[in-house]
């Protein structure tokens, strides 16, 4: 399940753009941080724009410089709990690692930095900028010969930042201060840009994303871990099934996801409230569910009170795929 890291000029190659799909689901029910399409979409069948998504407010957020979800650090659980997603650091293979719903977070650099297969997935594109310009530089991706942009538009594409030269530094400082770390750095950072939920393992296998099977020279499609935090929680909770449908898909069996949800109340999301049961419903069919920790946070944030909420708690779940 673990594969060596993908780096140099060998990963672009697999880098394709992926065909839509036909645009269905296109004005479904709308994914939370990540926008499903914005208005540059096709027109749907009868001449009508298609509609406009609801989750326009997530670009509109980015655009006007709002992200308070953003952290300008690692995330304190995404360290506490290393070795229950990644496993014992003695003898750590690279691994691919899947952040739905990753904004610009600092948290893809982090794990990128550590030798992963890191794999971003985002719905706007002005994040994916910001991203990769604090990488480094971002790399053109050809669109392979055999799919005309005319023929098939795309949905969704990738995207892939190469490091510069304050991670390389960075990189180097962490082989000197980290002793035992077995790890070579991931100079690349790949992010899908698109929707989350209208991902597929094929889709991503496409792209040349996911763990490498060497038997067929190939990727898969599916990763050894997830880091989700922010994203189940940030999508319309109509479109929670869905999601963990497609998470579910994007896991090889025994990987792991460490999943950091909120619990609040009264105030309506996002973040949307997600409790333990709901939870347990979402992924006890493929996942075992633990609960790692809860944390009232209600005063590190003084936004939460300010929208009238009396509880918030962090809670920490890891997931492990059967
Ligand atoms: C994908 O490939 C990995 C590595 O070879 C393997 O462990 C995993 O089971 C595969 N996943 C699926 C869904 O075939």
């Amino acid at each position: 399940m673990r594969r060596a890291v993908a780096t140099g000029a060998a990963a672009a190659s697999f880098l394709l753009w992926q065909q839509a799909d036909s645009g269905a689901g296109v004005a479904s029910a709308s994914s939370g941080r990540s926008p499903r399409r914005d208005g540059a979409q096709p027109s749907q069948p009868d001449g009508q724009p298609a509609k406009v998504d609801r989750m326009l407010r997530w670009r509109e957020k980015w655009e006007a410089g709002v992200t308070r979800w953003h952290l300008s650090y690692p995330h304190p659980l995404l360290k506490q709990y290393d070795v229950e997603l990644l496993g014992p650091v003695v003898g750590r293979e690279a691994q691919s690692i899947l952040l739905p719903l990753c904004g610009k977070s600092v948290d893809l650099g982090y794990l990128a930095r550590r030798g992963h297969d890191v794999v971003g997935v985002e719905g706007v594109g002005l994040a994916i900028d910001a991203l990769l310009r604090d990488w480094g530089e971002e790399l053109t991706v050809p669109r392979p010969h055999w799919i005309s942009e005319e023929s098939r538009p795309s949905s969704i594409r990738v995207r892939m930042g190469r490091a510069g030269w304050y991670q390389k530094m960075a990189s180097e400082q962490l082989g000197k201060t980290e002793t035992g770390t077995p790890y070579t750095t991931a100079e690349l950072l790949r992010v899908v840009e698109g929707d989350f939920l209208q991902l597929s393992p094929q889709m991503l296998a496409d792209f040349g994303l996911g763990q490498f099977e060497p038997a067929r020279g190939a990727t898969n499609g599916t990763f050894d871990a997830a880091f989700d935090r922010g994203a189940l929680v940030a999508v319309n909770p109509a479109d929670r099934p869905q999601y963990a449908e497609v998470l579910t898909s994007l896991i090889c069996p025994g990987g792991k996801v460490l999943l950091v949800a909120v619990e609040h109340e009264p105030f309506f999301g996002p973040p949307f409230s997600l409790t333990h049961e709901q939870v347990t419903t979402l992924f006890s069919d493929h996942f075992e569910v633990q609960l790692l920790q809860r944390e009232d946070t209600l005063d590190k944030e003084p936004s939460w009170r300010e929208r009238g909420a009396t509880k918030f708690e962090e809670v920490a779940y890891l997931l492990t795929k059967r």
